[in-house]
């Protein structure tokens, strides 16, 4: 019996993971349902504890880790962190129950992506805390492509008035001005969150659509197609089975603002971890 060929047909019918601190995480599942129909997806967003761009490393790793296993123990072939701050700390958690190619993060692909591009020089970069302040983004992108002139600035507000609806560009713009300062001849921004394609617009229309700002999800999405394709994991079939949405609290504006998201309501369903 070929072992090799049993693990990978197995392995292929399972679900993918995708988490984030609350919401954000669903515009990378939006974009992988557009990528992948054939997936089943299980989405963990940990509401409970949102924002996690303002924690410490240790609570962000013990966090981390326990949604790796419960996705773990609901049978997922890899997962997605949809989450940039979590990113930060995922390689820093022993024993995790994922290889490091059955782990997508939203960071590595962008940085290769931008820093291998010509056309853009002057890179803005926008965030939580954790991720400006790791500076996986600034460090990477110039270890890479010592050429790029880059500015990057922590916009811990942003994540939390997208995650409460506040995005009307009356309430972001003044916002913006601090936030956006040193910005003003930057030539593409990338949004190093994933509650900000929410406001993309918004802050292409603050900038006069004088810049460009990177549509991070279809990136991510493609990523992960590419993972599974090397490993022969794509679910060559359509999946008879329904996304399953978890949440760690739910209220009714969590369940307002995951519309927003996805253009459509979810069943989500409330663990504690
Ligand atoms: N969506 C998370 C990220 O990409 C940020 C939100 C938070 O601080 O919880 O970093």
């Amino acid at each position: 019996m070929d072992l090799n060929k049993t693990i990978i047909n197995r392995l292929s019918n399972q679900p993918i993971g995708v988490f984030d601190s609350g919401l954000g995480g669903l515009s990378i599942l939006k974009a992988l349902k557009n990528k992948l129909p054939n997936e089943q997806f299980v989405y963990f967003g940990d509401t409970a504890h949102l924002p996690y761009g303002d924690k410490s490393e240790a609570t962000l790793k013990a966090y981390v880790s326990s949604i790796v296993s419960f996705l773990e123990q609901q049978n997922c072939k890899m997962i997605v962190v949809a989450c940039n701050s979590a990113t930060t700390v995922i390689q820093k958690i022993n024993d995790l129950p994922f290889r490091d190619h059955q782990i997508v993060e939203v960071i590595t692909p962008i940085v290769e992506l931008v820093a291998a591009q010509k056309k853009y020089q002057k890179i803005g970069v926008i965030g939580t805390r954790k991720t400006i302040g790791s500076g996986m983004f600034d460090r990477e992108l110039n270890r890479i492509n010592p050429s790029l002139d880059i500015v990057a600035k922590a916009t811990p507000l942003l994540a939390p008035m997208v995650e409460d609806g506040f995005v009307d560009k009356n309430v972001l713009f003044p916002i913006f001005e601090k936030y956006f300062e040193g910005f003003e001849d930057r030539e593409l921004i990338i949004p190093a969150c994933t509650h900000y394609p929410i406001i993309y617009h918004q802050i292409e229309e603050y900038f006069n659509n004088s810049l460009k700002v990177l549509h991070t999800p279809k990136i991510i999405a493609e990523k992960v197609d590419q993972v599974l394709l090397n490993q022969n994991l794509n679910n060559p079939d359509k999946t008879e089975k329904s996304d399953l949405f978890y949440l760690s609290d739910i209220t009714e504006d969590f369940l307002r603002e995951a519309v927003l998201f996805l253009d459509r309501d979810v069943d989500f369903k409330q663990v504690s971890l």
